[in-house]
């Protein structure tokens, strides 16, 4: 089991993978404390694996209610000042229909993912982590209905999860990611050339490691391996250009990891949009620059998402 997870197959340069190999080979006990996806996440993701028409309230208010602390999230939202409208509710069920469904999911599911964040992450802020990855979600969704992407659901789930390799480099090189973090944020530097740098691979390829662990589709372990380098993908590029532009977005607009980024990541989108516009049927019809100007409601509702979800009204 274990010897499957360091022999899978990388599209990256040979060096980098042979560095995540000797990571792993190094510290094989520490596979096992990579976080397992919890139940009540993993029934949550099968539930949004669907057609979006065949999600039903019922069914999402009873996922989360089987997780207590999780529905207590949930009714604390609905009734926050963001909300509510009219009296509060102090049922689930009113909670999921005060919320609607979107926004349910996008509460339960983050709650779920910061559940797995290991202690140590502690060099990576949790709050900020999450926010990166629920930003990301929430605009590659708007993005991939924007360009006619036929499941905007998958999208978000990409978005959601495209980073969970920074979990896996902090679980197995605590020390050695923590001083790659602390330098891509002095120095303003994309974090992924300081990991191939320095630890010798990128978050990216130790995603694909738990993607594969945590049997991930093929679409979203390609988006977890290829979202820095979407002309590599080949199962389904424009959802990897869908989460890399997604990315690049939430990274320029305060949504990243915490730190500005030299140069902006905004700078090389065009090969991105490319690919998109050739996969998807109304790419043509909008424009990146438009997109951009149109999220700016979008950062700024996840923004106060976020801010309330700590700072409940
Ligand atoms: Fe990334
Ligand atoms: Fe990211």
């Amino acid at each position: 089991m274990k010897e499957s997870l360091v022999s899978v197959h990388f599209s990256e340069p040979a060096a980098a993978n042979l560095a995540l190999q000797r990571a792993f080979n190094h510290k094989d006990d520490l596979l096992a404390s990579i976080p397992s996806i919890p139940a009540v996440l993993q029934q949550l993701l099968d539930e949004l694996n669907q057609p979006a028409d065949l999600v039903n309230l019922l069914r999402v208010s009873e996922i989360i209610g089987r997780d207590t602390s999780l529905a207590a999230q949930c009714l604390r939202m609905a009734n926050s000042v963001l909300y509510s409208r009219g009296p509060g509710t102090d049922s689930l069920r009113g909670a999921v229909r005060t919320l609607g469904i979107a926004r349910t999911r996008d509460i339960a599911v983050s709650c779920g993912l910061m559940r797995i964040l290991p202690a140590s992450m502690k060099a990576l802020d949790p709050l900020v982590f999450w926010q990166h990855s629920l930003a990301c979600a929430i605009i590659a969704r708007k993005l991939a209905r924007s360009v006619g992407f036929g499941d905007p659901e998958k999208a978000y789930l990409a978005g959601l999860l495209h980073d969970i390799g920074y979990i896996v480099n902090l679980v197995v090189l605590p020390q050695e990611t923590a001083a790659a973090i602390a330098k891509a944020q002095q120095e303003g530097r994309f974090m992924g050339e300081v990991e191939l740098s320095d630890l010798g691979f990128t978050h990216c390829q130790s995603g694909e490691v738990l993607a594969r662990q945590w049997r991930l589709s093929e679409g979203l372990v390609e988006v977890i391996l290829c979202h820095h380098n979407a002309a590599a993908a080949a199962t389904n590029p424009a959802l990897v250009s869908i989460v890399s532009l997604s990315d690049r977005l939430c990274r320029a607009s305060d949504l990243g990891l915490g730190y500005a980024e030299n140069p902006d990541p905004m700078d090389s989108w065009e090969s991105d949009w490319k690919i998109l516009t050739e996969k998807c049927p109304f790419a043509a019809e909008v424009t990146w620059d438009a997109f951009v100007r149109d999220s700016k409601t979008y950062v700024h509702e996840i923004h106060n998402l976020v801010a309330s979800m700590y700072k409940p009204g």
